[in-house]
């Protein structure tokens, strides 16, 4: 978890790690802190909180002249979040300062052979034991870059790391299984954990990879392998601009993101469907029928017989939905927890692909199943919105959903280009599959042509936050929906408890009466996805709820008389196939969460305890 930066340039270098910590501050808020050189010595500001409170007391800390500087906002794993447990973290001199992301598996081991050395240590993290393991190479005799060269061979588990130290007008990093990326403008280099923090400066990146050390210097660097030999890593412009990463005039992130999706949707369809060229943020032409996935030539997917998805979170919502849509059209497909994958992985055969949904491409226990499906010599593919990422660099093949950065912690716009883009998958899968395409693809593509205008109708014309103000203040919240709803109603429910902390559970509608039927009184709405399938047997489903007092809300298409005429309340989307309605009712439910969530004035953006970018298992 957590953010990390680094500046090494010819000008001040607080301004540039603040502006970069703020830019990932999603990914980590628990406490923050900078170490600047400043001629003399190294100074260190850190304190437990957000960033705004490092902001109070960075200019009596740190002098403001310095212009090599390392940054963390830190998402604890070891040691509650703290002062002397924020980063960066010492050697005992002071002389030595790192900034880490990740987790250290075998620090126990390190920090007893240190403490036994007489190395004191201040803080419980496993981090600490860098500093002190650099300071004891430099005891033995080591320059600075061979001790941290040392220092990280002797280092398990998962870790981005960046080091300051005394004598040395630059900085040292390097990563195993957490992200990290080299920014190159002119005259400074810089590091994040992900390119945003450093957009506003350069849109020039290197994707570092595992096993790289990085030494930066005022207008240079060098990549090299852990013995030292040069990597050659040439840099690419990233077409993200640094606006994409900022509020816009909005309020939150997340009601920035929600209103980019038709936007977000068109980047994802763009020349994928039937060779459909839309212009910028226009939506593909309709009546085509071919998906053209430009990675992925006709038959590239000749010899899959079944599909495995691996994912988490609101990314597994579209996994689950994804296999809707390829059992549909007769193809094998099962969702699995990435989490509990890793450990308990289904069997492989010779035509299993297995596909990892991640928004970040950095989730750990996503990658653990990754690696776990590669182990066992399935083909592999990413769909993952960061290209460079581990998921993208690990698998295969990659799929990118162009959905934009996405800063909210809660996926929105992400879900919704993730839906689209394993959709237009699906239909290549069924047509390498069988030679031809699925029965109504036409209909199909038509609808997801349309979505972003369908989705920009429903953000404009939304009642949703009148819905959250009528029911605002219940004990809890129910949702459901079947076939391509379900995964819907577990999204629902997943974004209202994450948003706005209030218990929300989601059910496949069926399963209601074999159990959580029990929890339903007048007091829990009942949020009920109609998508135009199966909708009968969804009703006698709402009948049973509210036969036993419960106010329900319709999410169901604006002519769909048979839900809104029985429902107590109805979020209305346009007509569309059953694919597209899912989306389209998706982005009610995320209107109800971020009102529900506003009214309570939690931190939408940041909510207690979460992270964006979940990089431990
Ligand atoms: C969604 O709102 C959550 N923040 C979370 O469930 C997220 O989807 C999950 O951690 C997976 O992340 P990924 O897509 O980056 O792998
Ligand atoms: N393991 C380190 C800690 O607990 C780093 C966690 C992070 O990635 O923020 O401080």
């Amino acid at each position: 978890m957590c953010g990390i930066t680094a500046h090494v340039g010819s000008d001040e270098a607080v301004e540039d790690l603040l502006t970069g910590l703020e830019n990932l501050e999603y990914r980590g808020y628990d406490s923050a802190g900078v170490a600047v050189k400043n001629g003399v010595g190294i100074d260190v500001c850190k304190r437990q909180g957000e960033i705004s409170k490092l902001k109070e007391r960075i200019r009596g800390e740190v002098d403001g002249g310095g212009n090599v500087g390392i940054g963390h906002t830190r998402w604890s794993t070891h040691g509650p979040p703290t002062d002397e447990n924020a980063h960066p973290h010492t050697d005992c001199t002071g002389d030595v300062a790192v900034v880490h992301n990740g987790i250290i598996e075998n620090y126990e081991g390190l920090k007893r052979e240190l403490e036994r050395d007489g190395h004191e240590f201040d803080s419980d993290t496993d981090t600490e034991v860098v500093p002190h393991l650099v300071e004891a190479y430099r005891d033995e005799g080591l320059s600075p870059e061979a001790a941290f060269r040392r220092t990280v061979g002797r280092l398990e588990g998962s870790y981005a790391v960046a080091m300051v130290v005394e004598g040395v007008d630059g900085v040292y990093a390097t990563r195993n299984g957490s992200p990290l990326v080299l920014g190159v403008a002119d005259d400074r280099r810089y590091l994040a954990s992900d390119a945003p923090a450093f957009l506003k400066f350069t849109d020039r990146v290197v994707y570092l990879e595992d096993g790289d050390v990085v030494a930066l210097e005022p207008g240079d660097h060098r990549i090299t392998d852990l013995d030292g030999n040069p990597v050659e890593r040439p840099p690419e412009t990233v077409d993200w601009v640094a606006e994409d990463a900022e509020k816009g005039g909005y309020d939150h992130y997340m009601l920035k993101e929600i209103h980019e999706q038709p936007t977000a949707l068109a980047q994802t369809l763009q020349g994928r469907i039937g060779g459909g060229q839309g212009a910028d943020g226009a939506s593909p032409p309709a009546g085509n029928d071919a998906v053209e996935l430009e990675e992925f030539p006709p038959g590239a997917f000749g010899g899959v017989e079944s599909v495995q998805f691996v994912a988490c979170g609101t990314s597994y919502h579209a996994a689950l939905y994804a296999t809707r849509v390829l059992a549909s059209r007769g193809v094998e497909a099962s969702a699995y927890r990435a989490g509990e994958y890793a450990t308990s992985p289904a069997p492989i055969g010779d035509g299993t692909l297995v596909v990892a949904v991640t928004q970040s491409g950095e989730t750990a226990d996503t990658l653990e199943s990754l690696r776990v499906a590669n182990e066992q010599g399935a083909r592999t593919l990413a769909v993952t919105n960061v290209v460079g990422s581990t998921a993208a660099r690990e698998s295969d093949d990659a799929l990118f959903i162009r959905a934009g950065p996405e800063i909210g912690v809660a996926a929105t716009k992400t879900f919704s280009s993730q839906v689209a883009t394993l959709t237009l998958l699906g239909e290549r899968i069924v047509r390498d599959l069988t030679g031809l395409a699925s029965e109504g693809v036409g209909d199909l593509l038509d609808s997801l042509a349309a979505l972003g205008g369908n989705v920009q109708r429903v953000v404009d014309e939304s009642r949703a936050q009148a819905v959250a103000e009528t029911y605002a203040d219940r004990p809890s919240y129910f949702f459901i929906g079947r076939d391509v709803g379900y995964p819907v109603a577990l999204e629902g429910a997943l974004k209202f408890k994450e948003i706005t902390y209030e218990h929300a559970e989601g059910f496949a509608a069926g399963e209601l009466k074999h159990g959580p039927l029990a929890l339903v009184t007048e007091e829990t709405p009942v949020f009920a996805v109609f998508t135009g399938r199966h909708d009968g047997k969804t009703l006698s489903n709402v009948e049973q709820v509210q036969a036993r007092g419960a106010p329900v809300i319709a999410v169901a298409s604006e002519d769909h008389d048979a839900a809104l005429d029985v429902a107590d309340e109805t979020l209305t989307y346009p007509e569309a196939a059953p694919e597209a309605a899912a989306v389209l009712a998706n982005v009610q439910l995320q209107l109800v969460s971020y009102h529900v969530a506003k009214g309570l004035d939690r931190a939408i953006d940041k909510p207690r305890n979460l992270a964006k970018s979940v990089t431990v298992e």
